[in-house]
């Protein structure tokens, strides 16, 4: 079978899109310093294109999780593959994610960092299926809403595949 992308989000629109989303995180964080988290792997390429346009202080740090589960369904445990380098405490944290889909890990996830003592904690992702929560995770920065279709680029794969373009498309079977 032959697959091909469709785009749904122009690389234009999306850098467009961050670029506003950079410029309100430096205005809502004005003469603070933002420390970011990103969740491995999908949320690297938001992470770096939006720590590029914010123009207060940044720091960053990584980590990698995985959800227990089916793995077109996840459960909401999430095991610590990765985890991050430096303490929270005390520090302006946002969490970055390249979508929010059920919501089950990050609720999760977002549990485990608030435990940590951060002087604050925020989550920003690039896409938000709001259709598909099935759990209350509070977005504080959304680039973009989308239907319930899976989508591939910008960090989000399929089957490992497909990170790494530079737009959001959704593959096609034919
Ligand atoms: P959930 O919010 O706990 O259901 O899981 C979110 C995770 O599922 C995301 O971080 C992605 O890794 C993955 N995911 C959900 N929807 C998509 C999609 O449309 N394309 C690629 N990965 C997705
Ligand atoms: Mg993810």
């Amino acid at each position: 079978m032959a697959e091909h992308v469709r785009v749904m989000l122009s690389e234009e629109a999306v850098d467009k899109r961050i670029q506003q989303i950079g410029e309100q995180i430096s205005k809502d964080y004005e003469g603070k310093q933002v420390h970011l988290v990103c969740v491995l792997k999908g949320g690297s390429f938001f992470m770096c294109e939006l720590a590029k346009r914010i123009t207060i202080p940044v720091s960053l740090d990584f980590m990698s999780v995985s959800s227990y589960g089916s793995s077109t369904k996840s459960s909401g445990v999430v095991k610590i593959i990765k985890d991050l380098d430096e303490p929270l405490k005390d520090k302006e944290v946002i969490v970055i994610e390249d979508i929010v889909d059920s919501g089950r890990t990050l609720s999760y996830l977002l549990e485990i960092l608030q435990s940590r003592g951060p002087k604050s904690l925020k989550l920003c992702t690039l896409l938000d299926k709001p259709e598909r929560r099935v759990t209350d995770v509070t977005v504080d920065y959304t680039g973009f809403e989308i239907p319930d279709e899976f989508v591939v680029g910008y960090g989000l794969d399929y089957n490992q595949r497909y990170r790494n373009l530079p737009y959001i498309g959704v593959v096609e079977f034919s």
